[in-house]
């Protein structure tokens, strides 16, 4: 876990007086998803271009694997699969043919195709349309073989520049499923996305972009940590025993209780805010058992990524 996979040092771009990216900073290990988020025009797909090579930065520093990729793209190329925001068009090109032409490419035997082929076949699951032609698969297939042809070459960092747009809910399941498996096989991701709830919950990492800087960037407990520094405990009572009685009255008088407040009426539920860490709050419920309260439930409320982008985002867009 020391040495991270990629690593950019104040990456920035600009476009004349136009800054599209300003110094960004990230480290990602194997198997890391990172969630690239941010409106249109927030400088996202710049970034990921950069960082695949094809763009040069105006100043920053990028590796991937410890080499320079500014030094050194064509060194770096073969560890990364990019997946552009667009597919382009294919006329009369099958399945197969495709990926054995970018098999090619990486000048593979025509053997080590074959096996190629079949492999990112399997893993996107389209074998069954091997030798269909490419212009006719759905739009959620055609994602999946484009995401296909950035696998061919065994990469170790995957750059994909929001490979779910345009699907519909079903697709997007799929493609998440499918990345969430190249995260366990150790691969390092990066995946932009415009609309938050397509990566909340299967990206172990989030920076959320807007108007060309990365506002906020880490792993997704501490981010939430950082902008709810207080717990909220969810503790319900047995039907009947009362949320606003001793329950209310014995949680209010705890230290790391910030104030207890009883949510939709007495057989409902208290809210508390709480200033401890998790030892702690396996100490509150040992001493509320203790007591003798008789408790239904006691939970967390996480607050979801949701939240954390409406706090982090002022609205503006580009
Ligand atoms: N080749 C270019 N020339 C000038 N401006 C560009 C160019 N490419 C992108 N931009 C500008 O950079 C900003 C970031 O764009 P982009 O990286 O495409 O954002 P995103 O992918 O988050 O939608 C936008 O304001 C866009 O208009
Ligand atoms: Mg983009």
């Amino acid at each position: 876990m020391n040495t991270p996979l990629l690593q950019a040092e104040i990456l920035r771009k600009t476009y004349g007086p136009l800054v599209a990216v300003e110094g960004i900073s990230l480290e990602l290990h194997p198997g890391d998803i990172f969630g690239f988020i941010g409106p249109n025009g927030a400088g996202k797909t710049t970034t990921i271009k950069m960082l695949a090579t094809l763009l040069q930065p105006t100043s920053g520093t990028a590796t991937i694997d410890g080499i320079d990729l500014i030094r050194y793209p064509r060194e770096v190329r073969p560890l990364i699969g990019y997946m552009p925001d667009a597919f382009g068009v294919y006329d009369d090109v099958k399945v197969w043919e495709y990926l054995d032409f970018f098999a090619a490419a990486y000048r593979q035997s025509r053997d080590e195709r074959t096996a190629t082929v079949d492999r990112v076949l399997e893993l996107t699951d389209l074998t069954e349309k091997r030798d269909a032609f490419v212009q006719g698969l759905s739009r959620g297939m055609q994602q999946r073989l484009c995401l296909a042809k950035c696998l061919v070459h065994d990469p170790k960092v995957l750059l994909l520049d929001e490979p779910a747009s345009g699907l519909d809910p079903r697709a997007r399941i799929v493609i998440k499923e499918l990345i969430t498996r190249l995260g366990q096989m150790g691969k390092t991701i990066i995946v932009s996305s415009h609309i938050l709830p397509e990566l909340s919950d299967f990206c172990n990492r989030i920076g959320i972009m807007e108007r060309s800087h990365l506002l906020i960037s880490g792993d997704v407990e501490t981010i939430i940590r950082q902008l709810q520094p207080t717990r909220q405990l969810l503790i319900t009572p047995l039907k009947g025993v009362g949320a606003s009685g001793p329950l209310r009255e014995d949680l209010e008088a705890m230290p790391q209780v910030e104030k207890a407040t009883v949510e939709n009426g007495d057989d409902g539920t208290v809210r508390v805010a709480f200033t401890g860490g998790l030892s702690e709050q396996a100490a509150l419920l040992r001493t509320l058992i203790e007591r003798g309260h008789a408790l239904c439930s006691f939970t967390e409320s996480a607050m979801d990524l949701e939240d954390v982008f409406l706090r982090v985002t002022t609205g503006r867009v580009n």
